[in-house]
């Protein structure tokens, strides 16, 4: 399937089977309902079954769904969302380079806030510190999600703390793993990286006119590609099962909606209070930084309400950290 947002059609096709999940839908009926011809109808079937949907064919009769898809189109995420902004316009991609390059794109020529763009792949999925996302066909979640908050550019870390906040929580109350924070919002799962936050943005001095929420969890890899297993981990590799993309999607969205409104109405020290309930990285956590200017060891000594990580270096320097990584030494 080609780098273009997903035909709607072929929503309407999956959610006809959906409903119609334990009969066989004839072919012509399909036709008809979603407007194109049978042909058309086969090759999409071909390319869905493709990326692992389970669909029998019935010689001469038509097609039935053998299970649920989890996949990611606006008919199997919108109807477990309540009416909310954040998921209400879902833009969908089997394939893109990148969910966060198409939704600035899409920001600077005025989509609204809380609209979802989700791929099943990306090609050249970014990551922080101009690393690339492992953006693997069909296993993980890669989400962005603009926001147009009415503040000041200042707060965009917070906003950043926010995302991992309710990351941890969708990804705890789905799977029932222990998920933890590693500042800005890496989450972890037995010490390893599950999902990677990468907050883009376009402001002015003094307000932000969008801010991109890149969001990539690895859900159901079997494995992670040599140079990751040490680093990087799934939730089905932890919690040793499959884990359904489409309930971990949703529990994200609605969770992001919460502490949203939540910053909104209580302003940033509900965010960072709760962020430092969250992590063990917020006090006394002994780590290595990597900065523009080099790499130093030091502890943690809590959190800014600007969202900045707290520091005492083992020199006796002490800092904010507003940029950069940390990573736990032992
Ligand atoms: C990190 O390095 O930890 C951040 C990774 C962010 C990856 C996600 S996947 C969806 C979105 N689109 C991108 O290109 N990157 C983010």
């Amino acid at each position: 399937m080609a780098t273009e947002s997903t035909d709607r059609r072929v929503d309407k096709l999956i959610h006809l089977l959906v409903k119609n999940a334990t009969v066989v839908v004839p072919g012509p009926k399909i036709a008809s309902e979603i407007g194109v011809t049978r042909f058309k109808v086969f090759g999409w079937i071909e390319n869905l079954r493709s990326l692992g949907v389970e669909i029998r064919g019935v010689m001469g009769e038509g097609y039935q769904l053998v299970t649920i898809p989890d996949i990611l189109v606006p008919s199997m995420v919108r109807a477990e969302l309540g009416d909310h902004p954040i998921g209400r316009n879902i833009v969908h991609y089997f394939r893109t380079e990148s969910t966060n390059a198409v939704a600035l794109r899409l920001a600077a020529d005025g989509a609204e806030h809380g609209t979802v763009v989700v791929a099943e792949e990306q090609t050249a999925g970014r990551g922080r510190m101009g690393r690339t996302w492992f953006s693997e066909r069909g296993t993980g979640i890669y989400i962005s999600i603009i926001l147009r908050p009415p503040l000041a550019p200042a707060a965009a870390p917070v906003l950043t703390l926010m995302a991992g906040l309710a990351g941890q929580r969708a990804v705890s109350s789905v799977t029932g793993l222990a998920v933890d924070i590693r500042w800005p919002n890496d989450l972890l799962v037995n010490g390893k990286k599950v999902c990677g936050i990468l907050t883009e943005m376009s402001a002015e001095v003094d307000r932000l006119h969008a801010v991109v929420l890149g969001i990539g969890i690895n859900v159901n890899h079997s494995l992670m590609p040599t140079a990751l297993e040490n680093i990087a981990t799934s939730l089905r590799m932890e919690a040793h099962r499959g884990i359904s993309r489409v309930q971990v999607l949703v529990a994200l969205l609605r969770e992001i909606e919460r502490y949203y409104q939540l910053l909104l109405k209580s302003g940033n020290k509900a965010i960072t209070e709760r962020w430092e309930a969250a992590s063990t990285f917020a006090h006394g956590k002994r780590v290595r930084v990597t900065t523009a200017a080099g790499e130093a060891l030091a502890t943690t000594t809590g959190l800014d309400p600007s969202g900045a990580l707290k520091i005492q270096y083992d020199d006796g320097r002490q800092d904010f950290l507003v940029a950069g990584e940390v990573v736990e030494v032992k």
